[in-house]
């Protein structure tokens, strides 16, 4: 894995057993479900002689895991009195989503945000996709401006500068999108009445190379609802791309209708399936020769290289015996 940060690595509809084994790269994160509904995140890989502790293994107490190999107990973290214990991860379960920081970065202002939008907003946990990317691929589209009309068949796209605000890569762009777009009709027309263009002001937030948060205002609206999107590799090198919505809580505090929650949800699918073909065939060899249309792209890659991973940061196994 290229980039570490804070991902989304799971939904917590998929942590089904108390101990469930997230593949992100060449790792195994082991998410550990507690009694009370809390989730830790934690190396998988048994430091004795490389079990996974998420095929087998067991709760055996507080904060200990009994191995399926040979039994020995591996403590969660702390030290508990055990001979062996995997590393913990920085972890955030909120409404149904389970992110987790990957490397030794700052917290930076992932974790105010995601309280902002559970306070205001209520999260649809969405879906998930592989795609045969790299997960900063996926992130950047949110930056790339200039792709908006070929490939989404926008009508016309203005944007910002990006800046990066507290950690947080941030760049505005509006699209102005047609009828076809808006009301899924398809059929591709370019319609030059403007009377039927809707504004969509899009404020992208990337967190790190692999999650990004961004709010939209369809019509340019006071009530936007957020996409937050994440990308993270799997064990084959495709990337498991995971998209949710927070829609606004009603004025009297009541949900927003999960219908509308499940349009956007659509819409967002289809996105990334006209993303998918060109995705999925890059050259990745070839010399890019840049224009200034690029310019947002290039200052998100500068971003992302400050979450690049030392390969040392792996925890190897029986790097953490304890005692
Ligand atoms: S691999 Fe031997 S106890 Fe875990
Ligand atoms: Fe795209």
């Amino acid at each position: 894995m290229r980039y570490g940060g804070w991902c989304q690595i799971a939904f917590e509809r998929d942590l089904r057993d108390e101990l469930t084994t997230i593949p992100i790269g060449d790792r195994r994160l082991l998410c550990v479900r507690g009694k009370d509904g809390s989730v830790g995140v934690f190396d998988a890989i048994c430091p004795h002689r490389g079990a996974d502790l998420g095929v087998g293994g067991r709760l055996v107490g507080d904060g200990l895991v009994r191995c399926p190999y040979h039994g020995h107990k591996v403590s969660l973290g702390g030290n508990c009195g055990a001979a062996y214990r995997v590393r913990e991860y920085r972890s955030i379960a909120v409404e149904g989503l389970v992110f987790a920081m990957l490397g030794e970065f700052e917290d930076g202002k992932l974790p105010e945000m995601l309280e902002y939008i559970r306070t205001t907003h209520k999260i649809f946990p969405g879906f998930e996709k592989t795609i045969k990317v790299a997960p900063e691929m996926v992130i950047e589209n949110a930056f790339d401006w200039a792709h908006f009309p070929p490939v989404h068949d926008v009508l016309k796209v203005t944007c910002g500068e990006p800046e990066v605000v507290d950690g947080v890569f941030t760049a505005t762009t509006t699209l102005r999108v047609g009828p076809s777009m808006w009301q899924g009709t398809g059929d591709g027309e370019r319609s030059d009445d403007r009377s039927t263009w809707v504004e969509v002001p899009l404020l992208a937030r990337a967190y790190s190379p692999n999650l990004t948060i961004t709010q939209v205002a369809v019509g340019g609206g006071d009530h936007p609802h957020f996409v937050i999107a994440s990308a993270v590799p799997g064990m084959d090198g495709a990337s498991r791309v995971r998209l949710s919505i927070a829609m606004p809580r009603n004025p009297d505090g009541s949900e927003p209708p999960r219908e509308l929650a499940d349009i956007i949800l659509q819409f967002e699918s289809m996105g990334l399936e006209q993303d998918r073909p060109v995705w999925e065939n890059l050259d990745l060899g070839m010399s890019p020769r840049y224009t200034s249309e690029d310019a947002n792209v290039l200052a998100y890659r500068k971003f992302c290289e400050r979450y690049r991973l030392d390969q040392t940061d792996r925890s190897r196994p029986g790097s953490l015996r304890a005692g």
